[in-house]
C-alpha cells in the first residue's frame, strides 16, 4: 500500500514536469501530424486512382460505343470483327460488359449470363433518355458502374447502351500495400519521435534545472550568484528577478542584524549606569542616607529609561504590518488631536510652550485610532522637546475629498539639513548628548513613520536650523488595504 502510494505521489510529480510535458507535446505533435499525412496520402492516392480508372474506362467504352454504332451492331449482331473487339475488351477490361438495345434487352454479355432478359434499370433508362453517360461510384462495394448510350449515326437517337462496371478491387489492393509499408514507416518514425522529444525535452528544460541548481547554491550569506542564465528570456527574467528578491532579503537581514545590536546597546546603557551607581555605594564606607537616596533615584531614573525603551520597542513591533490587522474604524481625527494635544498640554505649560490647533474642517477618516494617536503624539511631543521657551507648537488639520493632512509646526532648534533624511531611522538621534538630557529613545519618529506607512499615508519634513520645523502627514481618508 505504502509503495503504490509513493510510486503515485512521484508519478504526479512526473506529470508535473516541465520535461514530461514537453516531451508529451513533441511525441503528439509527431505522431498525429506523420499518421494524418499518411492517412491523407493513402486516401489521396486511392481516390485519385479510381477516378483515373473511371475515365479511362469512360473514352474507352465511348470508343466501343462508336464502333458498336458505325457497324450496325443493333442490326447485325454476328459480326466477327465486333465480336473479337467485345472480347479483347472484356479480357482488358476486368469486369462486366452487357450491351442493351431499345428493348431494354440484354443482346451481348461478358459473362454470358443475362443475355435475352431484360435489364431494367434506373439509370439505363435515363441514359437512353437523355443521351447522357452515367458514371457511379459504389463505395461501399467497391466497384465502377458505367453507362454509355450508342448513338444511331444518323437518327442521333440512343439505340442501346453498354452497361459497364469494374471491380476496384485492385486499387485497394495496393492501398494495403502501401499502408503495410505506412506501418513500418510509422513505426521507425515513433521510434525516432521518441528519441527526438526525449532528447529535446531534456535540453529545452536544462537551463531551468541550472536555475534550480544556481538557488539552490546560494547560501546563509546571501550573495548574489555569479552564473548569468540567458538562454531564455525566462529564465534570464527569473534569475533577475530571483536576485531582486536576493538583494532585498539582504538588505533586510542587514538592517534586522543592526538594529539588534542597537536595541542591545540601548539596552545596556541604562543597565550599565545602574551597575555603575550600584557599585559605587557598595564599596564606598559610611556613605549617608541622603547620597543613598540619591543614588537610588538615579537607578530610579535608568529602570524608567528602560522601560521607555522597551514601552517604544513594543509599539514598533506593533506597527509592523506582519503583526496583525490595524483596528480600522471610522474616526472623528478633530476629537482625536483635540484629545492628543489635552494630554500634552502640562509638558507645553512646563516648558513653556504654547500649544495651538488649528480646525479648518471636521475632518472623519477610518484609520486604527490608537496608532495614529501614537504617531501625531511623537510629532507634537518632539515638536515641544526640541523647542524654545516661549515657543510655540501649531497643528493644523485640513482635509480634501481624498486624504486628510495633520501639519506640526514649532518655533524649535531645527534640524539639520544632513539629519533631515535620517531622522525616521530607529535609535536615530541628531544630537546625542543634548537629546539624551532631554529624554527620549530614538525611536519616536520611527513608530510614527511605521503607523502613517500603514495607512498607505507619507510623512515629509521641512526644518530651519534655529528657526523650527514643520512635519506634514497625509493620510487617505478611507483605508486601502
Ligand atoms: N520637531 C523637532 N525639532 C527638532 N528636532 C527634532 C524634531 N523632531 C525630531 N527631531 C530630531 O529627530 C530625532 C529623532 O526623533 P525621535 O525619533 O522622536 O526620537 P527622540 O524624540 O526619542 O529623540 C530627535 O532626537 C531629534 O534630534
Ligand atoms: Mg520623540
Amino acid at each position: 500500500m505504502k509503495t503504490i502510494i509513493s510510486f503515485l505521489i512521484q508519478k504526479s510529480s512526473i506529470l508535473k514536469s516541465l520535461k514530461f510535458r514537453i516531451w508529451v507535446i513533441v511525441m503528439l505533435v509527431g505522431l498525429i501530424s506523420s499518421s494524418i499525412m499518411s492517412q491523407n496520402i493513402l486516401s489521396n492516392y486511392r481516390s485519385r486512382a479510381v477516378s483515373q480508372q473511371t475515365t479511362t474506362a469512360v473514352s474507352q467504352f465511348r470508343i466501343l460505343a462508336n464502333h458498336l454504332a458505325s457497324a450496325d451492331y443493333f442490326n447485325d449482331k454476328e459480326q466477327e470483327s465486333i465480336e473479337n473487339e467485345l472480347s479483347l475488351f472484356s479480357s482488358f477490361f476486368s469486369g462486366r460488359i452487357m450491351i442493351i438495345d431499345s428493348n431494354f434487352n440484354v443482346v451481348s454479355d461478358s459473362y454470358q449470363m443475362s443475355v435475352g432478359k431484360a435489364m431494367i434499370a434506373s439509370e439505363i433508362i435515363n441514359c437512353f433518355a437523355d443521351g447522357n453517360a452515367v458514371q457511379n461510384y459504389d463505395d461501399v462495394n467497391k466497384y465502377i458502374e458505367l453507362v454509355i448510350p450508342i448513338f444511331n449515326p444518323e437518327s442521333e437517337t440512343v439505340e442501346g447502351v453498354i452497361f459497364a462496371s469494374s471491380s476496384t478491387q485492385s486499387v485497394y489492393n495496393t492501398v494495403d500495400v502501401l499502408s503495410r509499408k505506412a506501418g513500418i514507416l510509422m513505426v521507425a518514425m515513433i521510434l525516432f519521435i521518441f528519441i527526438f522529444a526525449v532528447v529535446m525535452s531534456s535540453i529545452l528544460v536544462r537551463p531551468f534545472e541550472r536555475i534550480t541548481k544556481v538557488i539552490n547554491s546560494v547560501d546563509n550569506g546571501l550573495a548574489v550568484p555569479e552564473e548569468k542564465i540567458l538562454d531564455y528570456l525566462e529564465t534570464e527574467e527569473i534569475m533577475n528577478a530571483f536576485n531582486t528578491v536576493l538583494n532585498r532579503m539582504r538588505i533586510l537581514d542587514e538592517s534586522r542584524e543592526e538594529f539588534v545590536s542597537n536595541v542591545s546597546h540601548e539596552l545596556k546603557t541604562p543597565l550599565a549606569s545602574m551597575k555603575v551607581l550600584a557599585d559605587s555605594i557598595r564599596n564606598a564606607d559610611d556613605v549617608p542616607i541622603e547620597t543613598y537616596k540619591e543614588f537610588m533615584d538615579d537607578i530610579g531614573d535608568e529602570v524608567d529609561r528602560e522601560n521607555t525603551i522597551i514601552t517604544d520597542l513594543l509599539s514598533l513591533v506593533k506597527m509592523d504590518k506582519t503583526s496583525g490587522k490595524p483596528n480600522i474604524k471610522p474616526t472623528d481625527v478633530n476629537t482625536m488631536i483635540a484629545g492628543i494635544i489635552k494630554r500634552l498640554k502640562p509638558i507645553g505649560d512646563k516648558n513653556d510652550i504654547e500649544l495651538i490647533f488649528n480646525e479648518e474642517r471636521t475632518v472623519n477618516a477610518e484609520i486604527d485610532e490608537t496608532k495614529m494617536t501614537l504617531a501625531i503624539t511623537n510629532l507634537v511631543e518632539n515638536a515641544i522637546k526640541y523647542n524654545k521657551p516661549g515657543g510655540w507648537v501649531r497643528v493644523d488639520l485640513d482635509a480634501d475629498h481624498q486624504f486628510f493632512s495633520c501639519k506640526v509646526s514649532d518655533s524649535g532648534i531645527g534640524i539639520p539639513k544632513d539629519s533631515l533624511d535620517r531622522i525616521y531611522e530607529r535609535f536615530y538621534r541628531v544630537d546625542k548628548s543634548h537629546s539624551r538630557e532631554i529624554g527620549g529613545t530614538g525611536l519616536g519618529l520611527a513608530i510614527t513613520r511605521s503607523a502613517i506607512l500603514l495607512h498607505r499615508g507619507a510623512i515629509k519634513a521641512t526644518s530651519i536650523e534655529g528657526e523650527g520645523t514643520t512635519f506634514v502627514v497625509r493620510i487617505p481618508l478611507k483605508y486601502v488595504i
